[in-house]
C-alpha cells in the first residue's frame, strides 16, 4: 500500500466522486467509502471500501491502513454529531489529518451540528481542515431537476436574494489540495462562487446554456414546507431547509470569499460553466 493512504467518506457522492478522481490524479492512494462497493466504477488508484456510518463494524476495515479521512455527512440529516460521534471515536484515535466538509456559516453558531463536528475534530488533537461550502451548483440538477423536469421553474423561498453557488468539482479540488498538500492544518475556508446571483439570474443562466426553459417561482415558507413533505422529506430536515432558506433572504449566502483562488490559484467556476458541462443532464442535448 502506497502511503498518504486517504479514507474519503461519501466517495461515490457529488464532492466526493470528484475528491476521490482528484486524489487518485494526484498519485494518493484512495480509500472511496461507499455502502455497496459492488457498485463503485473502477479507478485506477482506488479501492472502494464498504462503510456505513451507521454500522460500526464498518468502521475497522475502512480505517486499515488509513493516515487521512475527508469527513462529510449525506444530506437529509439534523444531528450530524450525534450520528458522526462514533465514526470520529474510531477515526480520530487512528489517522493524521482530517478534512472536514460542513458548510458556510456554520461558525455562527456553537450549537448548529456541523459546527459540533468541527469541534470534536479540532479537539481531538489531529491535523485538520475545514471547508465550508456555499450552496452548490449541482444542486439544481439533483434537488431541484423534479421540478424543473415537471413544471420548467425553480420554486424557492429565497425572494431576490443572492446565492454565492459553487461548483462541487471546485470543493473536490479544494479538498483535495488540503489533503494531499501543505500549508492548510488548522485553517477554515468558506469555499463560495465568484459571483453571486439571483434564482432568477440563474434560471436565466441555465435556460440560456441548457436550452431548457427554466423560471425561477418565489414561493413562501408554508408552500415550500408543503412541497418538500409531499417530497417525502421528514418534518424536521424540512424545517431544516425552511429555515435555510431564511439565512439566503437575510443575504448571509451573497458573500463571495476569496478562499478558492487562494488554494486552488484560480477563481472558481462560473454558473455558465457548470450549465455547460451538465448540459445533458438537463435532457436537452
Ligand atoms: N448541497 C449544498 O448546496 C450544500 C451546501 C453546503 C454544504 N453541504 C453539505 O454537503 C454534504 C453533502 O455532500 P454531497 O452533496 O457531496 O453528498 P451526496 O452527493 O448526497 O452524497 C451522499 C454520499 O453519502 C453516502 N452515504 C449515504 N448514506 C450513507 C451511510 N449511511 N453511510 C455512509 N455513507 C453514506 C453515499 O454513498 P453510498 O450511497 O455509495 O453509500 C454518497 O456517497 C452535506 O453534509 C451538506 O450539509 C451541501
Amino acid at each position: 500500500m502506497k502511503s498518504q493512504s486517504v479514507l474519503v467518506l461519501g466517495g461515490t457522492g457529488t464532492v466526493g466522486s470528484s475528491l476521490v478522481a482528484d486524489l487518485a490524479g494526484k498519485g494518493v492512494d484512495v480509500a472511496a467509502a461507499t455502502r455497496d462497493p459492488s457498485k463503485f466504477r473502477k479507478l485506477a488508484g482506488v479501492r472502494a471500501v464498504r462503510f456505513d456510518y451507521t454500522d460500526a463494524s464498518t468502521f475497522p476495515s475502512a480505517l486499515e491502513g488509513v493516515e487521512k479521512v475527508f469527513v462529510m455527512l449525506p444530506p437529509g440529516q439534523t444531528a450530524a454529531d450525534r450520528l458522526l460521534g462514533p465514526f470520529l471515536d474510531a477515526a480520530l484515535a487512528r489517522v493524521r489529518r482530517v478534512v472536514t466538509m460542513t458548510a458556510a456559516g456554520v461558525e455562527m453558531d456553537e450549537g448548529i451540528p456541523l459546527r459540533k463536528v468541527e469541534r470534536i475534530v479540532e479537539r481531538s488533537g489531529v491535523a485538520w481542515t475545514h471547508i465550508r461550502p456555499s450552496w452548490f451548483m449541482q444542486n439544481f440538477h439533483t434537488f431541484w431537476m423534479g421540478s424543473i423536469r415537471a413544471a420548467g421553474s425553480i420554486a424557492l423561498p429565497a425572494a431576490d436574494a443572492r446565492t454565492a453557488f459553487i461548483d462541487a468539482r471546485d470543493i473536490a479540488a479544494c479538498a483535495a489540495a488540503a489533503l494531499a498538500g501543505e500549508g492548510h492544518a488548522g485553517k477554515a475556508y468558506t469555499l463560495t462562487g465568484q459571483e453571486a446571483l439571483t434564482y432568477g439570474e440563474a434560471a436565466a443562466i441555465l435556460t440560456r446554456e441548457t436550452g431548457r426553459r427554466i423560471v425561477y417561482q418565489p414561493v413562501d415558507d408554508e408552500t415550500f414546507r408543503a412541497a418538500l413533505l409531499a417530497a417525502g422529506l421528514p418534518a424536521d430536515y424540512a424545517g431544516f431547509l425552511v429555515g435555510l432558506f431564511g439565512t439566503v433572504r437575510a443575504g448571509f449566502a451573497a458573500r463571495v470569499t476569496p478562499d478558492v483562488q487562494q488554494i486552488l490559484g484560480r477563481p472558481g467556476r462560473t454558473l455558465t460553466e457548470y450549465a455547460r458541462d451538465h448540459k445533458a443532464l438537463f435532457g436537452v442535448v
